[in-house]
This record gives structure tokens, sequence and C-alpha cells, in this order.
């Protein structure tokens, strides 16, 4: 009997780390963004799209995921400043700034 709660209580923990783990990514995007990208993004110092401000990201949304990805690795300067490629974060991998991308977008749906 006592072997028997063991062995469920083992199974439950699985399960748990199970359904943690497809949130990872995203949990990395909102880490990355509160690192790095918050320094601008936040306030929209520099002339950065504020987070989570809809209007602010809109036309930039339209443009597709992929010329994001591409501006916010490569860097890019528009009609309100300069993003500095990979926000200055240049020890960050691709992914990890494609999720923070990933974050500042969904929030600004
Ligand atoms: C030093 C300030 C600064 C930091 C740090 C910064 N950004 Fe930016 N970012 C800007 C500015 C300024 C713009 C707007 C440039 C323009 O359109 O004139 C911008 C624009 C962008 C855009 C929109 C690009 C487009 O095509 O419209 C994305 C996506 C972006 N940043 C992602 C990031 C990510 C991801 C990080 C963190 C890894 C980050 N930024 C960190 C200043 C910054």
């Amino acid at each position: 009997m006592k072997n028997r709660k063991v062995l469920l209580a083992a199974f439950g923990f699985a399960l748990a780390a199970a359904s943690v783990a497809p949130a990872a990514n995203a949990a990395d995007g909102e880490k990355v963004f509160k690192s790095v990208c918050f320094m601008c993004h936040q306030t929209g110092a520099g002339g950065a799209p504020v987070f989570g401000n809809k209007a602010d990201w809109a036309p930039r949304i339209k443009q597709g995921k992929p010329t994001l990805y591409k501006h916010a690795l490569g860097g890019f300067t528009g009609n309100n400043g300069t993003m500095p490629p990979r926000g200055g974060g240049s020890s960050l991998k691709d992914d990890e700034v494609k999720a923070a991308v990933d974050f500042m977008v969904a929030k600004a749906q």
C-alpha cells in the first residue's frame, strides 16, 4: 500500500514536469525581454515601440515575423531611432532574440 502511494506520487510529478515543458519558450522570451529589451521597449526610450502598446506595434506586426526577426537580430534604423543588433545583447542566441520578439508581439495583439 505504501509503495503504491510512492508510485502514484512519482507519476504525478512526471505529469507535472511534462505539462510545464511546452511553456519554456514563452518563459525564455519574457526573461530575455526583462534582461535586455525592456531597457528601451518598456518606456519607448530612443523611439522604441512601447511594450504592450498596440498602436505602436500594429504597423510593425504587419510587416510579418520574418522582418521583425531580421531587424531584431541584425538591428535597423527606422524613422524613430535605432534598434541595435540583438538589442545590444550580443551574447543572446538567435532563438532567444526571436523568443523575445514573440513575447513582445504576443503582448501587443
Ligand atoms: C537601445 C534601445 C533598444 C533596445 C535595448 C532594444 N531595442 Fe528594439 N527597438 C529600438 C528602437 C529605437 C526601435 C524602433 C526603430 C525605428 O523604427 O525607428 C526598435 C524596434 C524593434 C522592433 C521592431 C522592428 C521593426 O521592423 O519595426 C523589434 C521587433 C525589436 N525592436 C525587438 C527588440 C528585442 C527583441 C530586443 C531585446 C533583445 C530589443 N528590441 C532591444 C530600440 C531598442
